[in-house]
């Protein structure tokens, strides 16, 4: 076998860099758990002691030679990037002039939603960056043996606290000492222990409805669900209620909004919802043979690419000047 082939190929494709981004992804494509070389130093034990012997000498000189060309292009890449910051140069002599304002795009939505809710009559909470491993999940009927634990890939502390990974992670706190009837907001960081893609991110925004009262039926949840979409988006958009899973909720309801981009249509998987399980209401103290609940929750990351067709969940912490001056807000 034979590497001389890859080095041309490579060469150009490391040349061809120009964002942090590409690097990262390029280095990964090569070397990454499942990259080319990397594959290709596993089929390494099915040789013969000859052939690996020099196929494997020349494939790890292939990888230093590949790290050390991606070192030099990171630095190469990092120092440009300054450079082009350093040269936004700004007068602050000149006198004020109007300018429009932006707003990152997150807080767009989440000042809507706010303005929706408050109308609504419901109270704002925010959901704590860190939680106990009761608030996030036993108290929402997932103990540590249940499978579901498995859905939500979890950053633990050392002491045994998570970093939430669900608004939900609220619901015990407020079921047990807000008055009832109760109606409240919560909105949230959420984190996740995910690979970072375009669909993907460590951490994403979150936000949930809580309502416990008497005889709250579905009725009240698709009504209240219809209600807050047609304000966020200004007209009732298409969506279906089907039968999804969340241990905290009983039924359990998946919320897909249909979604048209340049004629062609989907569904897409928008926001859980369910009405909450005697087990939630009763480890909050709330006899559920007297009051009944809903809750409801999406991510506002999510709404806001549907909003304004962002594709990639990266760019709203990239913190580029080129893309937030894209949001006027007047
Ligand atoms: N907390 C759920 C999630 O993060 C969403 C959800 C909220 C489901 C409320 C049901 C009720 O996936």
């Amino acid at each position: 076998m034979n590497l001389e082939h890859l080095k041309p190929e490579i060469n150009a494709g490391i040349a061809a860099l120009g964002s942090l981004r590409d690097l990262i992804e390029y280095r990964n494509s090569l070397v990454g758990k499942k990259g080319t070389l990397t594959e290709m130093l596993k089929n390494v034990a099915s040789l013969s002691p000859e052939e690996k012997k020099t196929f494997g000498k020349s494939l790890n000189e292939l990888r230093t030679d590949v790290e050390n060309q991606l070192t030099i292009k990171e630095k190469e890449i990092r120092e440009n990037e300054l450079k082009t910051a350093e040269n936004r140069f700004i007068d602050m002599t000149v006198p004020a002039q109007w300018q429009s304002r932006t707003q990152h795009p997150i807080k767009i939505v989440q000042s809507d939603i706010i303005d929706i809710v408050t109308r609504m009559g419901f109270s704002l909470w925010r959901a704590p960056t860190i939680s106990t491993e009761f608030q996030n999940f036993d108290a929402l009927n997932i103990p540590s043996w249940h499978p579901a634990r498995d859905m939500q890939d979890t950053f633990w502390l050392t002491d045994g606290r998570v970093l939430s990974t669900q608004t939900s992670c609220l619901q015990n706190h407020l079921i047990k000492t807000e008055p009832k009837p109760l109606r409240a907001m919560v909105l949230g960081s959420v984190y996740r222990n995910e690979k970072i893609d375009a669909t993907h991110d460590i951490m994403f925004e979150q936000v949930e409805w809580i309502v416990v009262d008497k005889n709250i039926n579905i009725g009240h949840l698709k009504w209240t669900i219809t209600t807050i979409l047609t304000e966020l988006f200004g007209y009732t958009p298409k969506f279906r209620m089907r039968p999804g899973y969340f241990p905290f909720v009983e039924p359990g309801i998946e919320v897909d909004l249909w979604w048209e981009r340049d004629g062609k249509g989907r569904w897409l998987e928008f926001m859980g919802s369910g009405l909450i399980h005697p087990n939630v209401l009763r480890q909050a103290d709330v006899d559920p043979e007297e009051y009944s609940g809903f809750a409801f929750g999406f991510g506002l990351t999510r709404l806001a690419m549907i909003r304004y067709g962002i594709n990639d969940i990266r760019l709203f912490h990239e913190n580029k000047i080129e893309f937030l001056e894209q949001f006027a807000v007047g």
